[in-house]
């Protein structure tokens, strides 16, 4: 915290080599060290101010996935840092307690710079939205997961080619979690909650323990939920996130894993699209005697519902080939305008028989309905800023565009298979 008040973090983006399992080798993108970055946390009410510097020998920008703030502080492609630079973007977090995370959003190439290890998670802290009866001890029984696929070449570097037949962009076979190769969890507590984050450039998870155990769903993309969910089963697209609570039994061990979904469109296409992969992703290994953790609260946060009838506009975004609505991105087209202070409902849709997923900056939404009129599933019951788009689905999603007006500066929307965004399947909007 510097002398104005506000909370200072230093950011360097730069390349180096790490240990990723394949000999410590392996050239890759970090913030500050040589993979990853550090875990970013502020209070809701802090100014906060983030001063980073470009260490690498291209254009980045870093953008605060899921926070609510100015355009002009977004990190979209419009605020590129040139190598040997430093932009300080400046805020002030006003939203829910939440997991959002950060990464690079330059110009068609924010596949490879996430892909070589520019990602790190920021977390939110809010007494009034969180639920102290939850475990918050961080790396003890509060634990970030950050779940990302590599490729690696013979000699032991990432790479970089999509497999044949997929498009959606690089699919690896290899699975980190937090940067680590063959991830466990030594755990002390009898409860353990779980950040959960896809920060794979394409790969969708379907997560599952080995045990079939059920687990608690608490959170997604942009706070807790209302109440906590039973689930055996957590599908994220990439950039989603899930809080989750597991309970655990003294001495035991059971293991996380991505299982296939259970049948669902095109068997033939969705296996080019990793959908029939099997990964191990985090071993928990209990202490033979574990601390015990709070009873899992009945009830967790109030969140207003928003209201359709309130909305002032309605929008539908279509995504078909790499399109939304037949458009390309286009710097300096503006696809929507929408009025400060206002309510928007948008029908996302998939028209397309690849996976998409829609993600918008600056706003949280919430899910109103499917479009083909099924249940929408728990995980979808809380705030979003990102959704996955099936094959010939979509949703109606509302959310309210409460300040930060810049007629110049624009915020994106898009697929955040980030092949699929650098390819131009992304849109702009100002808020006037
Ligand atoms: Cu996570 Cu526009 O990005
Ligand atoms: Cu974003
Ligand atoms: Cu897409």
């Amino acid at each position: 915290v510097d002398a104005a008040g506000r909370r200072v973090f230093e950011l360097r983006a730069q390349s180096g080599r790490s240990d990723l399992g394949h000999g410590g080798q392996t050239a890759t993108w970090g913030y500050n060290g040589t993979h990853l970055g550090p875990t970013l946390r502020a209070r809701r009410g802090e100014q906060v101010r983030v001063n980073i510097t470009n260490g690498l020998g291209e254009d980045t920008t870093v953008h605060w996935h899921g926070m609510h703030l100015p355009a002009r502080m977004d990190g979209g492609p419009h605020q590129p840092i040139r190598p040997g630079s430093t932009f300080s973007p400046e805020w002030r977090i006003d939203q829910p307690a939440s997991t959002l995370w950060y990464h690079p959003h330059p110009h068609e190439r924010t596949e490879k710079q996430v892909y070589r290890g520019l990602a790190g998670l920021f977390l939110v802290d809010d007494p009034a939205t969180d639920v102290a009866a939850l475990p918050h001890e961080y790396g003890v029984d509060d634990v970030p997961v950050v779940v990302q696929d590599k490729a690696f070449t013979d000699d032991g570097q990432l790479a970089e080619a999509s497999p044949l037949g997929s498009d959606i962009g690089i699919l690896g076979d290899s699975l980190l979690v937090n940067g680590t190769p063959k991830p466990y969890l030594p755990v002390t507590t009898d409860l353990v909650r779980l950040r959960v984050l896809n920060a794979s450039t394409a790969r969708s998870y379907n997560f599952a323990f080995s045990d079939g155990r059920p687990f608690t769903l608490i959170g997604t993309d942009g706070g807790l939920l209302d109440r906590p969910h039973q689930v055996d089963r957590l599908p994220l697209s990439p950039a989603e996130r899930a809080e989750v609570l597991v309970a655990m039994r003294p001495g035991e061990q059971v293991v996380l894993r991505s299982v296939p979904p259970a049948p669902e469109g095109d068997f033939g296409v969705r296996r080019f699209q990793g959908g029939r992969d099997k990964f191990d992703v985090l071993q928990l290994r209990a202490a033979a005697s574990l601390k015990p953790g709070p009873a899992v609260p009945a009830k967790l946060v109030d969140t207003p519902r928003l209201d359709p009838a309130e909305a002032a506009q309605t929008r539908t975004m279509t995504f078909t080939g790499r399109q939304i609505n037949d458009r390309l991105m286009e710097h300096g087209r503006n696809d929507a305008v929408v009025t400060k202070g206002t309510t928007e409902v948008w029908t996302v849709r998939n028209g397309h028989g690849t996976p998409h997923s829609f993600h918008i900056h600056d706003v949280q939404f919430q899910v109103l309905s499917r479009t083909d009129g099924g249940p929408l599933p728990p995980h979808l019951s809380g705030w979003k800023d990102t959704i996955r788009l099936p094959p010939q689905q979509g949703y109606t999603v509302i959310m309210r565009f409460a300040d930060y007006a810049d007629p110049e500066t624009p915020y994106m929307f898009h697929c955040h298979l980030l092949r699929h965004e650098d390819q131009g399947m992304m849109g702009q909007f100002i808020v006037v």
